[in-house]
Parts: C-alpha cells; structure tokens; sequence
C-alpha cells in the first residue's frame, strides 16, 4: 500500500489544529505534512496567529500565509479560506516579504467570501481593551474579534468587495457609520493614540474629530484589491472539487480550548480552532477529513494573555508578571542562571519559558507556563474525531527532576449547576461539560508526578528509542484519557520527529 502521507495509509484530507491554547508548534508539523499534500489550507482566524517559517537559511514569521508556502515553487497550492478574517495590510506586506526573499507565491489563493478587517474594527479591539479594566482579555490587538461581530450581524465586508470598488465604498460607510455613536464615547486622545499605530498605518487613517479619514481608507484598501485580485477567487469550489482526489492539508490556528463554542470562554478568540471549525472554514464539513490530529506540547501547556490557567506555574504571581508587565521578556533575558527545576514554581515556569523561547510570535508577550492538564485535554479530545495526538517540544524538559501532570481538580467555588447535574463546593473534577471562566477561576489541580528521563533525546530515532520514563508518561495519558500517541517532536528540525 501506498501511504499518500508518510504511514498515514490512504488517508487524503489531514487536519492538524492544537489541543492547548495555540502555540504548540504547529508550523513544523504542517511543515512535515505539506511535503506530501498537493493543497494547504487555513481556515480560521487572522493575524492574530504567529507561524514561524524555515527555510534552509532563514526563518520568516507569518501570521495569514499558510505554512506550506515554502512548497509553492513544486507547484502546491496554498488557501486562505472563507473562515479567516484577513487585514490585507498585513497580508501584502507578508507577500513584499516572500517577494524579497525570492519565495514564490503563484499558487496562492484567497476565498472571496472571507471577511476582511477593516481600520475601525482593529480601533475598536483596540479601545475595548484599554477600558476592560478586569475583564480585559488579553487580545492581539488586531480587530479580529469586531470583525466576527460584524460578520455576524450581517454589516461585514468580504474581500470579494475589494474587486468592486461602488460595493466596497457603500458597505464600508455603512459599516463604519453604525460606529461612530461609539467612537465618539471615547477620549480623542486615546483614540488618536491608536489611529498612529504602525499597525493602521502610522495615522494615514487618521481625521482628528471625524476619526476616520475615509477617503484614505478607500484609497488604500483599493490598492491593496489590485496587488490580491488574481488571489482572490472561489477557493470553497476549488477544495469541494479536489477533495478525495487531491491530498489536503487543513492547518488550524489558535488552539481547541480559546474555541468561542468549547473554549474558556469569555477568554477565548473569536473563531472557532476546533476541526469543525477549520472544516467549515476550509469549504468543507468534517466528514471530509480522514484524520484528524490535535497537537499538545509534551508534558507543559502555555497560554497569552488573560484567563484562567489551573495549572499555572506560579499561579496568579506568573499570570500579573507576564500580562501587566511591559519589561518582563527583558527582566527574563537578565535571569539567565534560573532552573528548569528551581523550587519555586513562578521562577521554574520562566526557566521552561526561556528553555522553550515561549514568547508570543505576534505579541511578542511572555507565554504563561503551566503542566499538562488532563482535564482539560480529555475536554479537548472529544472534539478531536479520530484521538490522534502529536506531542511536541520534548525536548524542552529534557533537564527536570520531576514531571507532574493534573490528572484532576479540586473545586472550591460556590456550588454550582450544570445542566442537570450539580458541582457541590470540594468536588473533584477529571471531566467537564462545558470550560467557562467562572468554573475554571475555581478549580485547584492534583498532580501525578514522574521522575524525569533527564537525557538528550536527539539520539533518539524511533519510539523504542525514547527513554522508559518518557514513555511511562506517555502511557499514562493514554491510560488516562484516551488518546492515540502518533507523532512526537523532539527538536525543531524536520528528522526530529518519531512517528508511532
Ligand atoms: P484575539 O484572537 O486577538 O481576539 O485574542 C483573544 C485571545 O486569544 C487572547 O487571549 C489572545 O492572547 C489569544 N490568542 C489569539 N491568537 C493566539 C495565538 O495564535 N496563540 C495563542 N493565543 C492566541
């Protein structure tokens, strides 16, 4: 039998999204994955993503490209599909910079009916942040949430709309029109603030008392139609049309548990990461994939910004230091000599956080560190179809003593109901139906713990190669929540993967 990809059988439609709270590596796996497929699809999110890029001597981060990109030039065909939300600042200049780094991009395409972001929505994430106080979430800053809202409430714009410049203009005035009553709530010193940021293009949108110049916008998201116009096609046909005949690769973004439907919401992104979310974003429904992967990071979790995190190391005291301190990845780079076992777990955290290089690729923020939750991967299991699991980053705690996983949680909130049954204070919870802020805030985890295997694991080529302790853990999550092990990283480097 011929594997259409490398011992995967005759599965032809893969999908790869992450089990955690993004960032678990997916890059390099879809890397791995895109040598065989023939069309690479992103189906969900925006720019709030970060992938980094490697070719053999450099590495690029992208934030909308899809990470098969490097295969364009062998003729694969990259998407951005429906379900995304596309800055198209961004975007072009993410193609001026394949363009100087001679990459091609021929072969990439945009779905028309994905939404575009527009100067307004990134304000209004923006404006919202700053006077959250402590319902702050933590977002990119990048308009991708008022961008979903707008789509949702029937006033959004698509890129279609860039290649007819009479519909673009209508619609945007209608859209930005609804929003002035909120703009002017503001003060215009904030507001003016935002308008010079890079990121809206130094103030070229900028009107004073009218807030937005636009002429200047129409102008500019003109211009930006002519460089995507032959992109931007009707990429659902195309992946309906090739589906069972052409290998796909559907990459997810951001991660199952910051899902708006099954993430800890309110702290979530407004998309949905999960493989129903990416299908239905890609022009396809998830009956059309034939595996499916969740990646989680071999035995640690990260999560940016805001919510709840049970497993956090150093608990609130890491939460306060890596979201409301500006300085902190300067402040870590002074403290070199902290260690991966110290004994006071806020410092251990931020000796994994450097080890791992866990800063966020599009904020730059410290990544908060935590241990491997299994309540709430068992959580993130049921929306993986086939329980296929890829661990990465092995590697990164090659050096502790002690490995602890959470196996469950003390509750220690106020009783509670849930749908039919009842969460009484000093519960003990290994399952939830549902992971809402207000439940999590409250949850205290019980660990396992296992000596660490404390060697190298670059000489380690196949699974019977990996140490016995390793591999003790690696039976313990299976035992314990059902997941299939599949593939395991152990470096960044493409031959730094085991497959099982
Ligand atoms: P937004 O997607 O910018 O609205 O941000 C909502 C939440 O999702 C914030 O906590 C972000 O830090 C988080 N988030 C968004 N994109 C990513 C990502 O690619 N990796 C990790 N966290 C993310």
């Amino acid at each position: 039998m011929i594997d259409n990809y490398k011992g995967f059988g005759l599965a032809k439609t893969i999908a790869v999204v992450c089990a955690q709270f993004g960032d678990t590596g997916k890059g390099k796996m879809v890397d791995v994955f895109a040598e065989q497929a023939d069309i690479i699809v992103r189906g969900t999110g925006g720019d709030n993503a970060g992938h980094t890029i490697k070719t053999d001597d450099a590495e690029y981060i992208f934030h909308l490209i899809p990470s098969g990109i490097c295969y364009d030039g062998a003729g694969k065909i990259n998407i951005i599909g429906n379900g995304t939300v596309i800055y198209p600042k961004t975007l072009c200049d993410e193609l001026e910079l394949l363009g100087q780094k001679k990459m091609s991009y021929e072969h990439l395409f945009i779905a028309l009916n994905a939404h575009l972001i527009l100067p307004q929505h990134i304000v209004l994430d923006r404006l919202k942040e700053c006077q959250a106080g402590q319902t702050k979430i933590g977002t990119t800053g990048k308009g991708i949430g008022p961008t979903y809202v707008d789509h949702v409430n029937r006033c959004g714009l698509i890129m279609n709309d860039l290649l007819n410049k009479d519909t673009f203009v209508k619609k945007f005035r209608h859209n930005l029109s609804a929003k002035q009553a909120i703009f002017q709530q503001y003060p215009a010193e904030v507001i003016e603030k935002i308008m010079h940021h890079e990121h809206l293009e130094n103030g070229c949108y900028y009107h004073g008392q009218d807030v937005f110049n636009e002429e200047a916008i129409i102008a500019k998201y003109m211009a930006y139609g002519k460089v995507l116009s032959d992109m931007i096609s009707d990429a659902d046909a195309y992946v309906r049309i090739s589906v069972s005949k052409k290998n796909i690769l559907l990459e997810g973004a951001q991660g199952l548990l910051l899902s708006i439907d099954y993430g800890t919401y309110p702290y979530v992104t407004s998309s949905d990461p999960s493989v129903y979310g990416l299908a239905k974003g890609s022009g396809l429904s998830v009956s059309e994939i034939d595996l499916t992967f969740g990646i989680i990071k071999g035995f640690y979790m990260t999560r940016v910004g805001r919510g709840p995190f049970p497993t956090e190391m150093g608990g609130q005291q890491s939460d306060e230091w890596c979201n409301d301190n500006p300085q902190a990845r300067a402040e870590e780079n002074i403290l070199l000599d902290m260690s991966v076992n110290h004994h006071e777990e806020f410092y251990q955290g931020m000796a994994i956080r450097q080890v791992g290089n866990e800063y966020g690729a599009t904020t730059g923020r410290p990544r908060r560190i935590g241990w491997l939750d299994l309540v709430l991967l068992r959580h993130a299991l049921k929306y993986l179809p086939s329980k296929n699991l890829i661990l990465t980053k092995l590697d990164v705690l090659n050096d502790c003593e002690i490995i602890k996983i959470c196996d469950y949680y003390s509750y220690n909130g106020r009783p509670i109901r849930l749908g039919k049954s009842y969460l009484p204070t000093g519960s003990m919870i290994s399952n939830l139906a549902i992971i809402p802020a207000e439940i999590l805030e409250h949850c205290r985890p019980n660990y396992k713990t296992f000596p660490g295997w404390q060697e190298d694991l670059n000489s380690c080529q196949s699974f019977a190669d990996l140490p016995t302790k390793l591999k003790d853990i690696l039976d313990y999550i299976t035992d314990n929540t059902g997941a299939n092990h599949r593939i395991i990283s152990i470096g960044p480097k493409r031959e730094q993967t085991i497959f099982i």
